[in-house]
């Protein structure tokens, strides 16, 4: 009787389970059909449904899903599926079973879907790279999750502390994330006692490292970076035995010493506390550490030696103190170990030799001690640093003769040896450094004539060689170096004349020859490169000054050229050259005159200079003394030749002649005594008091970005800062005048309609003025506040790039891009800008892709017409998504026959605004993507009855390359 009733129950329970099995066959079908309907992607047309009816678990052979023997599915593994569209409600409730859940790198651009979180069973959820935002929900009924990655989304809102219920979780990753709220680490953390990776990198954090963080003693991996964590570093780290990672970089507020007791972090490989306000020494135990790979405390305040015991380190790749204040002298073997790729110690107070080893394990790519005490010579055996990708030893105190084979390293790309004392002569082996794309020599006592071999290393762009004691002519042969862009060869005695082969550098920028015993004429070739920045002065020149130099304004960078003269009548600049061929002796007296006026202001000006600026930091409050408090007396500095009577301008500063006000303060237009107008700027102080220390701080710092980025450049799209006033309560700057005001008046305010040609020339121009600051400059500038107003337009609807009031310096070497003041403009900034402040050129690509959208719709980058979203990019980027929305964004008002080329600018604005920094394009793709978009060509090819000339756009174009 017993053994019958277990039977029969035996029986239903098994009929019973084959039904429910049934229905849950049934309904995992369902799901599967669920997300065909609601994802789209063409890997979806990997799921073969046309097998449904064949066997009920028929989705357990498609592509990405896992089940158990049962038939339950256990695993969907979408990962790179290029997916849209969202992911569909209720996973748990249609595959109860489900343990691994992978939907990884696809674009569902949606919240988290909430219904997720049901799934008490689910062990990894990973949802990385996904574009989801919103806020975050109740995490407490997933007991069973042990791998969470959430990174690279824009999540906002709380975070979701209900993690610390999930006691099973062994991986936290919110790595990249959006705009959470400020939020301390909990107590509730330290719950987490099988939590081995906790990656909370730009996650919004503030307060302090709490000490029970020591508990975790489960943590492999603790990432905090990007955060505000502030105070000090507790001791208690050194109790995490198995930790391999810390990295606390990039925090700007960790303060005091770095404990002694990470020594105790014996499995410990990476170590980065870069970028905070970390003091005291390095500690010895820490660079005994036996697992060590990568110790960067870059942009830090550590002072004393570094540890000589870190030079025994076997395991130690990357080696990165640069920005401290550490003295002493380097280990002296540093760089044995055999896996030694990167050693950056620059800009600390380092001295003595340079460590003779380096190279020894074969394998350095990165060498980088600019900017200490270092003396002593090169030791001999660098040059066997075949594997070097970059020298740098620039502003040290090295002497004696570079060992020949440095200049000849196969593979590197930038030997920086500027500004030492070197000597003898450059290495004929210069020719054999095939990827060589800088060299920066100046500043030395560099002697000999340049060897002509220079011109086999065909991957140059930057040549510096100035201010040293080089003789002899400038190679014919340097002609050939196609990709050059800068040549400097400035204050040296070459002595030969200007070689006509000069003219095939189809991309050079800057040339400047002055200050050497150059004879000769001026080759009218020359003027057919027109450089962005060309100086020819003070060298023995003769003969007529071709005409297009004189065109083009640059009369000032041919001064000091006694010879020189203008064969045009009437001379259209008798006042600084005399007429061809006859001489006034009269002229010729004022000449000399002239040329003695303007050598007293460039050392005065000079000497201003250096005065202001060479103090730097610890300037500031001897700063304030050299500057007097009667309003009339000014410290000034001019940067182009124009006469300013400081007192015409001060007195013009009126209401009248206001033409705008900036976001850093009023603008002006001033008519000189001579006619000419100039913009100034009346840097903001605050009204009817006295400066208090902090606001002339904050001035100083403007007026200081300011001028330090401006005065220094010249391109036809950047505007031209003339020079500046400063006294104790008037900052003034005095700028090049634009005639059609600003873009975005032109755009939004404008009486006259600006046509497609006008937009694109414009959009063009900018593009070349940002490409030369990110691309052409050493360090490069990151503008960091590109929007239309900005945007200055001159006579002929040339746009100039200005307001460099924010812009920032990039550290040359892969240094800190990253800035930590938010500057920028609310619908013009970059979303990663948003959240990290980091600042990179990727920023203001971004920027300019907005200023395109501006461009090709005649809209403001925000408008109530937009919609919830109320940004002009999610408007484009919706409408695009069918064809007819795409050419419906267009500026209405325009002629429908430049379609297709405004479309193709469409696309790059589309790219240039893309989320993903890395899928923007570089300013200088974007220069090429816009010349292939030019309605001119593409109007003088349909109707090729005129042969064109090429446009000064087209010409600069190569020269920016
Ligand atoms: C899956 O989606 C494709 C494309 O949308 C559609 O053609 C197909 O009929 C769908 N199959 C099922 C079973 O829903
Ligand atoms: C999530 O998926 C990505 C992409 O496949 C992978 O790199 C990452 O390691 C995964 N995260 C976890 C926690 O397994
Ligand atoms: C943890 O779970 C409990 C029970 O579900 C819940 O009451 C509590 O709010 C959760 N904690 C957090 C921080 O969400
Ligand atoms: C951390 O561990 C110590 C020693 O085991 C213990 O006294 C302390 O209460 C723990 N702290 C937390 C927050 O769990």
């Amino acid at each position: 009787m017993g053994l019958l009733r277990f039977l029969f129950l035996l029986t239903l329970q098994l009929s019973l389970f084959t039904l429910s099995s049934q229905a849950t066959m049934t309904n995992q079908s369902y799901f599967f059909s669920l997300m065909n309907q609601t994802l789209s992607g063409n890997s979806l047309s990997r799921w073969n449904f046309s097998s449904v009816g064949v066997s009920d678990s028929y989705f357990c052979n498609f592509a990405g899903v896992g089940c158990d023997n049962r038939g339950y599915v256990i695993k969907i593994d979408l990962t790179a599926w290029s997916l849209t569209g969202y992911f569909p409600e209720g996973v748990c409730s249609y595959m109860p079973e489900l343990r691994i859940l992978h939907l990884g790198h696809n674009h569902l651009q949606r919240n988290f879907p909430i219904s997720i979180t049901n799934c008490s069973l689910l062990e990894e959820l990973n949802m990385t790279h996904m574009n989801l935002s919103g806020s975050l929900p109740d995490f407490s009924p997933m007991k069973s999750l042990r791998f969470l990655d959430l990174s690279y989304n824009r999540f906002t809102g709380d975070f979701p502390l209900s993690l610390t219920n999930l006691t099973n979780l062994e991986t936290m990753n919110f790595n990249e994330n959006g705009d959470f709220k400020l939020w301390k680490l909990p107590v509730e953390l330290s719950r987490l006692t099988k939590l081995k990776r906790m990656i909370l990198t730009t996650c919004s954090i503030y307060g302090e490292i709490p000490r029970w963080i020591g508990n975790m003693t489960s943590l492999v991996d603790l990432e905090l970076t990007g955060n505000f964590l502030q105070g000090q570093i507790p001791a208690e780290i050194g109790k995490l035995k198995n930790l391999q990672a810390l990295e606390l970089y990039y925090n700007q507020h960790l303060s005091g010493e770095i404990p002694d007791e990470l020594g105790n972090l014996t499995k410990l490989t990476d170590l980065d506390m870069s970028v905070n306000k970390l003091t005291g020494k390095i500690p010895e135990s820490v660079c005994k550490l036996p697992n060590l790979r990568v110790l960067q405390l870059y942009n830090n305040s550590l002072s004393g030696e570094i540890p000589r015991v870190i030079e025994n380190s076997t395991t130690l790749t990357l080696l990165s103190l640069y920005d401290n204040y550490l003295t002493g002298t380097v280990p002296p073997n540093l760089g044995t170990s055999p896996n030694m790729m990167g050693l950056d110690l620059s800009e600390n107070r380092l001295s003595g030799e340079l460590p003779k080893q380096v190279c020894k394990g074969g394998k350095l790519l990165y060498f980088c001690m600019l900017q200490n005490l270092f003396s002593g010579e090169v030791p001999e055996n660098y040059a066997n640093c075949k594997s070097l990708l970059r020298f740098r030893v620039s502003n040290n105190r090295l002497r004696g003769r570079v060992p020949d084979g440095l200049f000849s390293l196969p593979h590197a790309s930038i030997i920086d040896l500027a500004f030492n004392q070197f000597e003898g002569p450059i290495g004929k082996s210069v020719g054999s450094a095939r990827n060589l794309s800088e060299l920066f020599l100046q500043g030395n006592r560099f002697s000999g004539s340049i060897p002509p071999e220079i011109s086999r290393a065909t991957n140059l762009v930057k040549i510096d060689l100035s201010n040293n004691n080089l003789s002899g002519p400038i190679p014919p042969e340097m002609g050939s170096l196609r990709k050059l862009n800068t040549l400097m060869l400035q204050g040296n005695k070459l002595d030969s004349s200007i070689p006509d082969s000069l003219s095939s550098l189809k991309s050079l920028n800057v040339l400047d020859l002055s200050n050497n015993l150059l004879t000769g004429t001026i080759p009218e070739s020359i003027c057919e490169l027109l450089p962005n920045s060309i100086n020819l002065s003070n060298n023995n020149l003769s003969g007529p000054i071709p005409l297009s130099l004189t065109k083009w304004g640059l009369e000032e960078s041919l001064s000091g050229n006694p010879g020189l003269c203008i064969s045009v009548y009437p001379n259209p600049l008798e006042q600084k050259f005399p007429t061809c061929p006859k001489l006034h002796s009269r002229k010729r007296v004022n000449h000399i005159w002239l040329i003695g006026i303007s050598v007293a202001f460039v050392i005065v000006g000079i000497a201003l200079f250096l005065k202001r600026w060479l103090g730097k930091d610890k300037g500031v409050a001897k700063h304030n003394k050299t500057l007097s408090s009667s309003p009339f007396s000014y410290e000034m500095k001019s940067f182009h030749k124009i006469n300013f009577d400081q007192k015409q301008i001060i007195e013009s500063l009126v209401e009248k002649n206001v033409v705008g006000h900036g976001g850093s303060g009023t603008v002006y237009k001033i008519e000189l005594s001579d006619g000419k107008a100039v913009a100034v700027k009346k840097l903001s102080t605050r009204k009817s008091k006295v400066l208090t220390p902090e606001d002339h701080l904050f001035l100083n710092k403007e007026l200081k970005t300011e001028v330090q980025t401006l005065g220094s450049i010249r391109h036809k799209n950047i505007v031209k800062l003339y020079g500046y006033f400063s006294s104790l309560d008037l900052n003034l700057l005095v700028y090049e005048y634009m005639p059609n005001g600003n873009l975005w008046d032109a755009l939004h305010k404008g009486r006259n309609l600006l046509d497609w040609p006008t937009r694109h020339k414009i959009a063009l121009g900018i593009s070349q003025g940002v490409a030369y600051l990110h691309h052409d400059l050493l360090p490069p500038i990151i503008h960091r506040d590109i929007k239309s107003t900005n945007i200055l337009l001159n006579a002929e609807y040339q746009p100039k790039v200005a307001d460099f009031g924010v812009a920032k310096v990039l550290q040359a070497r892969a240094k800190d891009s990253s800035t930590t003041v938010i500057a920028g403009t609310c619908g013009y900034l970059a979303p990663e800008y948003a959240y990290t402040s980091k600042a990179t050129t990727k920023c203001d690509v971004y920027s300019f892709g907005v200023v395109l959208m501006e461009l090709l719709t005649g809209k403001k980058p925000v408008e109530v017409e937009f919609g919830e979203s109320k940004n002009i990019i999610c408007w484009v980027s919706c409408k695009v998504e069918t064809k007819e929305g795409a050419t419906e964004v267009l500026d209405k008002r325009l002629s429908c026959s430049f379609r297709d080329e405004m479309m193709k600018v469409l696309r790059i604005a589309i790219r240039c605004t893309s989320r993903t920094p890395a899928h923007r394009p570089t300013m200088n793709e974007v220069v090429q993507l816009l010349i292939e978009a030019d309605p001119c060509n593409f109007h003088s090819f349909k109707s090729s009855n005129k042969v064109k000339e090429p446009s000064n756009e087209t010409k600069t174009k190569n020269s920016s390359q």
